[in-house]
């Protein structure tokens, strides 16, 4: 009938009989022989697995329950309550109802279990109420926690070959804080910084690496890896990133025209050529004088060498002759970047000079023949031409076919001395012009419309030699009424009177 002392519930009635049996020479009797036995020191444990704390007891004590708590004095936390027990707790006790061991099992213990654990003897005072009492020497566990899987991560937007773009690699929740990275494109080492290791709230640490790569044109198929090593681990733990996720490389853009030049009224076909480009998100459109025309696909993005694409983009254009020297242009949107483009003149050839554009394409050899033969006939071109040129000026020396104009002074004759009073007195500009050229019979038609030259003279003649003369290209040919036609002098000769007034 002894009271159970774990029981809260029987503890009511058996107050009086605890009492009786806590008489001071009893106390200090239990007291002294009493001792917990905590035998394991230190325990090392690693994150998820269970625990089991091992507390006995030895000697008697005086009724009062048996807990385990995390820590002394300030800050310690209660583990394990026999009369408080949470049925959803991580800790059981290992042996039910025993008196003398009081050994408990931890479940998936976590990073944060780490600590002290005191196995601690209560008993119950004057009041009813427990007090500490004795505590065994307490075991140090220590969670040892795996890192997590580590992560790479690369820059927010892709970058170009030849850009150094950082890589950093994360892992948290290990214990203890001993960690080492390693970094590998694909499987060559690479050099980065000594990891950040920090420690957070649950006592474990985190890790952080970066490490700075180039990019390069064909790492569209390459990867990254951080090989995190660590004593909780058998293997190291890997984290990977395909380079492809951030690499961009732009096409190269070539537009070809065939035929250029193009005979009139002919197809031309432009391609356009996009060569190495990643990824294969691209559009393509075709300008005509910056307009834009209708295009046709030859192909899809095509997979070539080292994981970039190719692509070749068809336009057709008839030559029509006003479409000579349009620019036709394919605009290349890559990855939603910026257009950029290329272009080709179309060129149409001219008909006449057809044979012109294949005479450009003769080989050197060829072309001393045509220099030889070309001067050859030049140097024959010119004798001709001399031949001939001196035939003409021998004509002209024997026929006077030049027109000339020349003005008739009055008779010279030493009685007509009142010039005034003679008729016949007049000057006159005697034209001759060539019979053959044609204006002669224009110069007919005028005369029949009387125009005539008319100079006028203020100024006497200073001597019988004196030969008044009338520059006609400097003629002022004025209209006047019409007069009678001048008498002929000739038969076929044409001529323009002209008058002077005389003092
Ligand atoms: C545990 O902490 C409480 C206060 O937080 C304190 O009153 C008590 O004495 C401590 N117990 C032990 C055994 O240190
Ligand atoms: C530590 O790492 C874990 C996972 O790796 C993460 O969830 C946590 O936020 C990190 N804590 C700190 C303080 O960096
Ligand atoms: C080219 O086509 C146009 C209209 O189709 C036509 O008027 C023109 O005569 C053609 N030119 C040649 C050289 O065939
Ligand atoms: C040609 O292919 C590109 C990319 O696949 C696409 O953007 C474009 O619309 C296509 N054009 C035609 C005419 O099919
Ligand atoms: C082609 O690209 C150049 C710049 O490289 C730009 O100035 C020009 O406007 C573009 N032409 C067209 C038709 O988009
Ligand atoms: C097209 O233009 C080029 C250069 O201006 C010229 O040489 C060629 O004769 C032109 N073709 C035609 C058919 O007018």
């Amino acid at each position: 009938m002894e009271p159970h002392p774990r029981d809260p519930g029987r503890t009511a009635w058996a107050l009086p009989c605890l009492l009786l049996l806590a008489l001071p020479g009893v106390d200090a009797q239990a007291g002294q022989d009493f001792a917990l036995q905590q035998p394991q020191a230190k325990v090392t444990v690693t994150a998820g697995d269970n625990l089991t704390l091992i507390c006995t007891t030895s000697g008697a004590a005086g009724p009062g329950p048996v807990m385990w708590l995390k820590g002394l004095g300030s800050g310690n936390k209660t583990v394990y309550d026999p009369n408080n027990r949470d049925p959803s707790s991580r800790v059981t006790e290992a042996v039910r109802e025993s008196n003398t061991n009081f050994t408990i099992h931890i479940r998936n213990v976590q990073p944060e279990d780490m600590g002290t654990y005191y196995c601690v003897k209560f008993v119950k005072n004057a009041f009813g109420a427990d007090e500490f009492f004795r505590h065994g020497s307490g075991t140090e566990v220590t969670v040892q926690a795996k890192p997590s899987t580590p992560l790479v991560s690369g820059p927010e937007q892709r970058a170009r070959p030849n850009d150094s773009v950082p890589f950093t690699c994360t892992t948290g929740g290990f214990f203890p804080d001993k960690i080492d990275v390693k970094w590998f494109k694909n499987s060559n080492p690479m050099t980065a910084k000594p990891p950040q290791v920090t420690q957070t709230r649950m006592k474990t640490y985190n890790m952080s690496s970066t490490v700075q790569v180039t990019l390069q044109k064909d790492d569209a198929r390459s990867q990254i890896t951080c090989e995190v090593s660590h004593p909780t681990l058998q293997a190291p733990l890997q984290g990977r990133f395909e380079l492809r996720r951030v690499l961009r490389v732009p096409p190269s853009i070539e537009v070809r025209a065939e035929p250029n030049p193009a005979e009139v009224n002919k197809t031309v076909a432009f391609t356009c050529l996009l060569k190495e480009f990643y990824p294969d998100k691209v559009s393509i459109s075709w300008l005509e004088n910056g307009i834009e025309i209708k295009g046709q696909n030859l192909s899809r993005p095509l997979e070539v060498s080292r994981g970039l694409f190719e692509l070749r983009s068809r336009v057709e254009v008839q030559a029509t002759e006003e479409k000579n020297g349009s620019t036709i242009t394919c605009r290349v949107v890559h990855d939603g970047q910026a257009p950029a483009n290329d272009s080709a003149v179309l060129w149409i050839s001219n008909p006449t000079l057809g044979g012109l554009s294949n005479e450009f394409q003769i080989n050197k050899d060829d072309m001393l023949i045509y220099i030889v033969v070309g001067v050859v006939c030049t140097v024959l071109a010119l004798l001709v031409a001399a031949i001939l040129y001196l035939i003409r000026t021998k004509q002209i020396k024997a026929g006077k076919s030049s027109p000339s104009a020349r003005l008739h002074e009055p008779e010279k004759s030493s009685e007509a001395t009142t010039q005034e009073s003679d008729p016949n007195n007049l000057t006159y500009a005697d034209l001759n012009f060539d019979k053959e050229r044609k204006s002669i019979q224009r110069m007919v038609e005028m005369s029949q419309q009387s125009e005539y030259a008319c100079i006028q003279s203020n100024q006497a003649p200073n001597g019988d030699d004196n030969l008044t003369y009338a520059d006609l290209d400097m003629v002022h040919l004025s209209k006047a009424p019409k007069r009678p036609a001048p008498r002929p002098e000739e038969a076929g000769s044409e001529y323009a009177s002209v008058q002077i007034t005389r003092k």
